[in-house]
Parts: structure tokens; C-alpha cells; sequence
């Protein structure tokens, strides 16, 4: 049975700094939540602290709704895989991956079997018998999760495994661990900052910026409708393009931003004023679409990525806008024609609080 977890109004500080500020996150049983942010926003922090490595300044945390806040990380029955990886230097693999369930008394044959299904999973069956000091940093890497993932655990708590794997095996991994957390339905709590795999592996995402959570919910509506401008240039790439524009209410209601202006829907409930304009790539095209706006711009710079290509676009007054061509496109650097903008898919924030609008 998955457990419940919940982080209630978690508060960190190291003398006088605040790194965790008023945290609050629940995850359902069986849930794979992702925290993602830069660098130093105090994810690790976070997961310490549920793992019982750091005690909270002021908060509580709830494991089934049991207030596990003072216990030992083996009481709350939680395991975790370290952005520095633990393993027992003296011990080989198919020992470091049978420690947790020799300390269980689980029986001799049955050992055997779990670590070789780990070591299978993970693709390191070929290791077992080196010693970690023999292995590279991603091997190292994928003995520490299928040693965290041996034995049945209330919550797992993951920091940034897939950070040392190389870019091809990290991919696949991804989609492995995905696929093994959903059958394993094991509570999950999962740390990056890379967003690609905030975005696809998660059931939820919890994005966090200065020790503050900025927004939660799944990747689609943080992808869709993100709560700030922090949010929605971190999420998404490439990034969305953010301009500096002013909403002008007449007989109709445009945005300018420089020499693009957009008209909006009628509807729209904006009011006249300054606004900055946030536009995903993929909404910019060079390819005529009936609902998209056409702007002159000129092309720059195209990045081909075989199957898709990333434009950089110039408009007359000095804009530049990133468009995203979702099939490899034939136009290259010089050409200089119509944009299409899709202005349904506009995101407009507040100038000076950056909140979404
Ligand atoms: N023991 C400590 N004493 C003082 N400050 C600390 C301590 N541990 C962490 N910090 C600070 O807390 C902040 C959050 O650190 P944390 O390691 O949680 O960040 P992170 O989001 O995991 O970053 P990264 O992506 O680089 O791993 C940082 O500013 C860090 O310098
Ligand atoms: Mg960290």
C-alpha cells in the first residue's frame, strides 16, 4: 500500500537565511511529484528534511497523516537516492544492492532474485561484482537507484539521479523510471531542474524559486497556464519569448509590442496599460495559419533539429522573437516574409509582480 505525504507550512533557515519559506505540498499515494527550479531554490533542502536529514526550523511533515516530523528516516520507512550518491565504497554492487534487504532479514534466495530484477532494470548486471571506485559516475548512479528501489518503501525520494547519466542514456531512463514508479506505485518524490524531465515524468510538478513555491499542479496546466513569468519562461523550451507590450482599448482592443500588434479578442477583459506579452514558440510560425496574425520579420538564425527547427526571427523595429517549427523547415537565414502569430494563445503578466493576468 502507497502512503501519503504531506510537507504543512515547512520553514527552513540556516542562521539568518531563510531557504525554505512556508512550504506547503501534498502527494497522494502512488503519486510521482517532481520538484524543479534553479539552482540553490532548496530542493535538496526539502527533501532532506523529509528524509529526516534536516529538521525543520517550523512546519510539520505527515506520513499518512502521522506526524513523522521528529522520527528517524528509517521509522518513517523512507528510502532515497542522493545527488551525491551513498553507496558502501567497501562493498561490491551485489552487495551494496542487497545491504537494505539483509538489514530486512529477508531470505537468502529471495535477495538473490530482487538484485538481479534491480540489476536487470538499471542495466548494471555486468557490474555486480566490481566495487563502486570501479565504476563510472552514471554507473554509479544507476546502482544507487536500483538500491533504493529493492525493497518497498513508504515514500522514495529521488535527487537528481539522472544528473551524472549521459544525454541519450538519461532520456531513456527517464522513461523507464517513469514507467517502474507507476507499477511499483510507490509515493514519489522526485527532484531536477531540468524541466524536460520535470515535464515527462511527473504526475504533478511543484515548481519552486527562492525557497517559494511558485506554482503546483500537473505539467500540462503549469505548461498551459502558468501562474507567473518565472514560471513560464522555466518551464517550456525552447523558452517562451517575453516581450515588453501596452494593451490599447478603442473600438477594438490590441497589443503592441514595438512593431507587432496583435489585435486581441473582443472579449478580452484586459484593461489599457502596460503589459508584459508572453508568446510560446510553437504559436509563431512561418507557415500561413488561418488563425494566426501576420507580422514581417525577417529570419536570423534556424536551428535544425531534424525533426523539428528552432527560428529566430527579427521584426522592423529590432524585436527578436523565437519561433518553433514543429516539422524541419526548407526557409533559411535572409528570408523575410510574414510571421503568424496565434493571438488565442497570448499569455499577458503584471509589469511590476510578474503574476499572470
Ligand atoms: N547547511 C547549510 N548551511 C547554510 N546554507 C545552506 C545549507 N544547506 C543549504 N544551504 C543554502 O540553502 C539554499 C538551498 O540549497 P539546496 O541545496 O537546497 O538547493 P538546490 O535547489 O538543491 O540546488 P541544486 O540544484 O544546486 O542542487 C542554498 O542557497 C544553499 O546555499
Ligand atoms: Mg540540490
Amino acid at each position: 500500500m502507497a502512503s501519503s505525504l504531506r510537507l504543512e507550512n515547512i520553514t527552513k533557515t540556516f542562521g539568518s537565511v531563510t531557504v525554505i519559506d512556508d512550504v506547503t505540498i501534498d502527494i497522494e499515494p502512488g503519486r510521482f511529484v517532481t520538484l524543479v527550479g534553479p539552482s540553490g531554490c532548496g530542493k535538496s533542502t526539502l527533501l532532506n528534511m523529509t528524509a529526516s536529514l534536516e529538521r525543520p526550523t517550523d512546519g510539520r511533515i505527515l506520513i499518512d497523516g502521522r506526524d513523522v516530523t521528529m522520527m528517524t528516516a528509517r521509522q518513517r520507512g523512507i528510502a532515497m537516492v542522493f545527488q551525491s550518491y551513498a553507496l558502501y565504497p567497501h562493498l561490491t554492487v551485489r552487495q551494496n544492492l542487497a545491504f537494505p534487504l539483509r538489514v530486512q532479514k529477508v531470505a537468502k534466495p529471495e535477495i538473490t532474485k530482487k538484485v538481479l530484477q534491480a540489476a536487470d532494470l538499471m542495466e548494471i548486471g555486468h557490474l555486480l561484482d566490481r566495487k563502486p571506485r570501479e565504476l563510472s559516475g552514471g554507473q554509479r548512479q544507476r546502482v544507487a537507484i536500483s538500491r533504493a528501489i529493492i525493497r518497498p518503501a513508504t515514500v522514495c525520494l529521488l535527487d537528481e539521479p539522472l544528473s551524472n547519466l549521459d544525454a541519450a542514456l538519461r532520456v531513456r531512463v527517464r522513461g523507464e523510471l517513469k514507467l517502474l514508479f507507476s507499477r511499483m506505485e510507490t509515493t514519489t518524490m522526485f527532484v531536477t531542474h531540468d524541466q524536460s524531465e520535470a515535464m515527462t515524468m511527473s504526475d504533478s510538478i511543484v515548481v519552486l524559486k527562492d525557497g517559494k513555491v511558485q506554482q503546483q499542479g500537473t505539467p500540462l496546466e503549469v505548461y498551459r497556464n502558468p501562474a507567473n513569468e518565472f514560471v513560464a519562461t522555466f518551464i517550456g523550451s525552447p523558452q517562451m519569448n517575453v516581450l515588453d507590450a501596452r494593451i490599447e482599448r478603442t473600438d477594438e482592443v490590441v497589443v503592441h509590442a514595438g512593431s507587432i500588434r496583435l489585435p486581441l479578442p473582443e472579449s478580452t477583459l484586459l484593461p489599457s496599460g502596460r503589459v508584459r506579452l508572453g508568446i510560446r514558440p510553437e504559436f509563431i510560425t512561418a507557415a500561413p495559419v488561418s488563425d494566426g496574425t501576420p507580422v514581417t520579420a525577417k529570419i536570423e538564425l534556424v536551428e535544425h533539429m531534424g525533426n523539428s527547427a528552432i527560428v529566430h526571427y527579427r521584426f522592423a523595429d529590432g524585436t527578436s522573437l523565437i519561433g518553433l517549427e514543429m516539422i524541419d523547415t526548407q526557409i533559411g537565414v535572409g528570408w523575410e516574409g510574414a510571421v503568424y502569430i496565434d493571438t488565442q494563445r497570448l499569455k499577458f503578466f503584471d509589469t511590476a509582480t510578474g503574476q499572470a493576468i
